[in-house]
């Protein structure tokens, strides 16, 4: 195949961050994308309204006259009420939980996963048909932290039957096992937890660029992840987690920063993976059909034509100050965007 095309590709976890940062990255996404489901962990996480609007119009304004939507979300407290979430129930796709400490900017996350305490905020936004993303991580070993947070999952997808509740960034066997369990739980996956494994952040030579929350895990993870990608799974979306970091904050002695640069490349790398497995046919409903469904959007027609020619991955990307490692820096994929 010489050309392939994409339709209205979305991008169900995306980190846009703010400022320059943000001038950077939400081009490389709004470019080629129609629409993105955007974290809210910035460094002060967004809780209110008013915050919520005033980062919205700084995305439009970085994303200039690319056909785009930001789709927003707020970030989880247990306090929330009834009417808060009411009120800016149109202007959000979800609410993001995270436990506390668990990866970048969470310090403001839940102390506690006890569903008595999180119930009333749930029962809120079950009563209002808002999803839950969550980050499903303990505190544990690095490779089990995943694995010891499914009961929790279960007991969310078991205690708020009506609430939909979408397990981020998926890393483990385990996890896609869960999937099929309950009707009222979905996941998304991002590309480097298709491509990779430990052995590439730590198997050889330290690669800090690929170091994230979750680690990419065993073989057999990636594979059985890479099943479920591949057959576009209907409660299974594509969400890059694209978490752009500094150079410098990567690159560092004093503790490298946790998150993949994804948004540039990830149309080119998932064409390449799902022709290599002669899955193209699956690739639409993976990137844009499936959270179609389960977000119930109906975003503009955004057609990208791909084309079977060589695209050397930028070793870097600058703006101002700011330099940005992508995954796969300077090596060459097969596809380019036309
Ligand atoms: O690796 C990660 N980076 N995982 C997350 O959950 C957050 C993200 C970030 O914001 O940098
Ligand atoms: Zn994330």
């Amino acid at each position: 195949m010489k050309s392939f095309i994409i339709n209205s590709a979305l991008d169900m976890h995306l980190h846009l961050r703010d400022d320059d940062m943000l001038k950077l990255v939400a081009p490389h996404m709004s470019k080629n994308f129609v629409g993105a489901l955007v974290m809210p962990n910035l460094i002060s996480p967004i809780t209110t309204k008013d915050t919520l609007l005033s980062y919205k119009n700084r995305i439009k304004n970085a994303c200039k006259e690319d056909k785009f939507t930001p789709y927003l979300t707020i970030f989880f407290q247990v306090d929330y009420s009834y009417e808060f979430l009411k009120d800016i129930k149109d202007e959000i796709i979800a609410v993001k939980l995270y436990p506390f400490g668990v990866t970048t900017n969470s310090q403001t996350g839940v102390s506690s996963m006890d569903i008595e305490i999180l119930r009333p905020t749930l029962e809120s936004m079950s009563r209002l048909d808002i999803p839950l993303c969550v980050h499903g991580e303990t505190k544990g070993f690095v490779m089990d932290r995943e694995k010891e947070f499914l009961p929790i999952y279960e007991s969310l997808a078991i205690n708020f039957p009506n609430l939909r509740i979408i397990m981020e960034h998926i890393s483990t066997k385990d996890a896609v096992e869960l999937l099929d369990k309950y009707d009222n739980l979905y996941a998304t996956v991002t590309i480097h937890h298709l491509l990779l494994t430990l052995d590439d952040v730590a198997g050889g030579m330290l690669n800090p660029h690929v170091f994230c929350k979750p680690i990419v895990k065993r073989y057999e993870d990636r594979d059985a992840l890479l099943k479920v990608a591949l057959e576009a799974h209907p409660k299974l979306m594509f969400g890059s987690d694209s978490a752009p970091h500094l150079k410098k904050n990567k690159e560092t002695s004093t503790g490298g920063a946790a998150g993949v640069y994804t948004a540039p490349i990830s149309l080119q790398v998932l064409t390449q993976l799902f022709e290599k497995h002669n899955k193209l046919a699956n690739l639409n409903a993976f990137i844009s059909l499936n959270a179609q469904k389960i977000y119930n959007l109906k975003p503009e027609n955004k057609v990208i034509k791909l084309i079977k020619k060589d695209f050397i991955v930028p070793k870097v990307y600058n703006y101002k100050n700011e330099d940005v490692v992508p995954m796969l820096a300077g090596e060459t994929l097969l596809w380019s965007i036309e």
